[in-house]
């Protein structure tokens, strides 16, 4: 396969936390409990970019249930490796939430503050119900609590790339998630 792999970039990563085969089976599992709790109900799942791309088109694939997307784009990160708080929506949805069952798919939840202020701001717009699905999440990072139904894996509070999340907009291909080398980003 004509693919990133971590072997390929071994030099900028410390540490490979999941590879491509433990992410396909958690995103299997986790597809497999959102059909089991929405079963009858069709589900809008809205993707936050960039990042959630990869997690977003490999759960779609794994469920069963009827699904639609929807995707959102806001700035969190710029070039560095610490949220800001500011939120800034670029892309709205084009989608009404109203009376939907809607599933925020999301790459990582770090301080949480974004996801923060998203939640508030879709709980707003009147969905039948409003959850949350997210592939990493950092517990120790938060800095506020946001409620998860669904998490794919707790890991440590360092900053990984790969599967949609990246660092200046590179490492997103990688197919395993790993560590990056302090020296990339200090
Ligand atoms: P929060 O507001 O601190 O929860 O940040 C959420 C966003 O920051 C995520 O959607 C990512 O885009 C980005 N982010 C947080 N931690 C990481 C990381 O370890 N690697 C890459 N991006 C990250």
């Amino acid at each position: 396969m004509t693919s990133v792999d971590a072997r390929d970039i071994a030099e900028d990563l410390e540490d490979v936390l999941f590879t491509s085969d433990q992410i396909a089976e958690r995103i299997a599992q986790v597809a497999a409990q959102i059909d089991q709790d929405y079963e009858g109900r069709e589900i809008l799942l809205v993707g936050v970019l960039n990042g959630a791309v990869m997690v977003m088109s490999d759960l779609q694939r794994a469920m069963r249930s009827h699904v639609q997307m929807d995707w959102m784009a806001v700035s969190s990160y710029g070039a560095g490796t610490q949220s800001s708080g500011v939120v800034r929506i670029l892309k709205d949805l084009s989608q009404d939430l109203k009376g939907r069952h809607v599933i925020v798919v999301e790459d990582i939840i770090d301080t949480g503050l974004t996801l923060s202020y998203l939640m508030n701001y879709l709980a707003s717009r009147g969905p039948a119900s409003l959850e949350i699905m997210t592939m990493f999440r950092k517990p120790e990072a938060a800095r506020i609590e946001v409620p998860v139904k669904y998490v794919g894996f707790d890991i440590p509070n360092s900053f990984v790339v790969g599967y949609g999340l990246d660092y200046a907009d590179r490492y997103r291909n990688l197919r395993d998630v790993a560590t990056l080398k302090p020296s990339i980003y200090s």
